[in-house]
């Protein structure tokens, strides 16, 4: 069994943040997402894994951060894409890596609680069972998609279930949902898929969709299988949605301090200080992390807060928000529900006339108290 992380993608709905990165690697809880995607693999026993990067930028920026895989004990190929033209497109260039392989195709930006050895491992046990007679070659599923019960479908990939739970259609975004079941970011895939995606055509946005991929397997007769999820399931690919992930990985967070706390401040909850950080005349409330090198001086953090490394935060006041690395925020009480990209600065200069002066990168966003 290998590995496909998706982690190429335009990445529009987290604008700016990924004008200037790769939104596979926001910082969930101080660790990229993509971190977490990889250890999910590792913990499923998955020591071959392909990571589909776009071409420049954001593809070196993710080469740069995850490596060579040994960092985990694993092997890691990368699969540049040229440009995002769809899921099933993925699959497609990764021939040369996945061979006639099974597969595990996992969404780069997708966050999940529950853990993928279960999932896995259904799939052996299925393929592996010998056939009763009479169910010749459709006893082998060719895919097993992973469900949620979600509470507005038409959002989503639904999938519509026979009575013995397989799946007989797949439907996009549908006016009629025929089920509250949509497609988590998670797949498993024979060496037919390769047909699949060899044979569908572009959708109406111009992508290859691996729901198509999958309904080309129903057409054929193939079976595909499926199991739902256990607790939450996460598209980091929009700032709430980030910020809500944020919050259910801090409430997992095992409480430590590694930094230096002074006597005129104060740290409550589960909270991690990391390496270098220093609270002066600070109080930081839990669930938060502070990150390496940070320093808050005369500063409140409150609940479901991820400060980054090598930020500043001087007579400030944040909570439920995401600061990433190198930020400084000086003199502004209070900052909520936002996430702030690497060096971002707000501060109050004292500058006269009293105004908001702003320098904000394209497809920025400003809520004014
Ligand atoms: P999406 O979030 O569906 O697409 P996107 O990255 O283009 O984002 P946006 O809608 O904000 O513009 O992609 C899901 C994951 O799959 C994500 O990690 C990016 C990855 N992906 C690819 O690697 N190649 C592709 O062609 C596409 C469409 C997505």
């Amino acid at each position: 069994m290998k590995g496909l992380v998706l982690s190429g993608g335009a990445g529009t709905r987290l604008r700016p943040i990924t004008h200037t990165s790769a939104k596979q690697l926001v910082p969930i809880a101080n660790k990229p997402i993509i971190f977490y995607v990889v250890e999910q693999l590792v913990g499923a026993g998955i020591t071959e894994i392909g990571i589909v990067i776009s071409e420049g930028d954001t593809g070196d920026e993710i080469t740069a951060a995850v490596g060579d895989g040994s960092k985990w004990d694993v092997h890691i190929t990368y699969i540049p894409q040229d440009a995002p033209l769809g899921l099933a497109h993925c699959v497609l260039i990764s021939h040369a890596f996945l061979g006639d392989d099974d597969f595990v195709m996992y969404l780069g930006d997708n966050m999940l609680q529950q853990d993928l050895r279960q999932f896995v491992e259904r799939f052996e046990t299925e393929r592996s069972r010998p056939p009763t007679l009479g169910e010749r070659d459709r006893v082998t599923p060719a895919a097993q998609i992973l469900l949620a019960h979600v509470s507005d479908p038409r959002q989503f990939g639904v999938a519509e279930l026979d009575a013995d739970g397989d799946v007989v259609r797949l439907v996009e975004k549908p006016q009629q949902p025929p089920s509250d079941l949509a497609l988590a970011g998670v797949y498993l895939f024979d060496r037919r898929i390769n047909d699949a995606v060899r044979s569908i055509e572009p959708s109406a946005r111009g992508e290859l969709e691996i729901t198509d991929a999958i309904q080309w397997l129903l057409d054929h007769d193939l079976r595909v299988v499926h199991e739902v999820l256990e607790g939450w399931w996460i598209d980091t690919g929009k700032k709430d949605p980030l910020l809500h992930c944020n919050r259910l990985v801090l409430d997992m967070l095992v409480p430590r301090t590694d930094g230096h706390v002074d006597e005129q401040s104060r740290v409550e909850g589960r909270v991690v200080i990391e390496d270098g950080a220093e609270l002066v005349n600070s109080v930081v409330r839990g669930p938060a992390i502070i990150g390496s090198r940070t320093r808050l001086v005369d500063t409140y953090v409150g609940p479901y807060t991820s400060i980054g490394p090598d930020c500043q935060l001087i007579d400030a006041e944040v909570e439920h928000s995401v600061v990433l690395a190198s930020s400084t925020i000086n003199g502004v009480h209070r900052i909520q529900d936002s996430l702030l990209g690497r060096e971002s600065e707000v501060v109050r200069s004292g500058i006269r006339p009293g105004a908001t002066r702003l320098m904000l990168g394209d497809h920025s966003r400003v809520d004014l108290e």
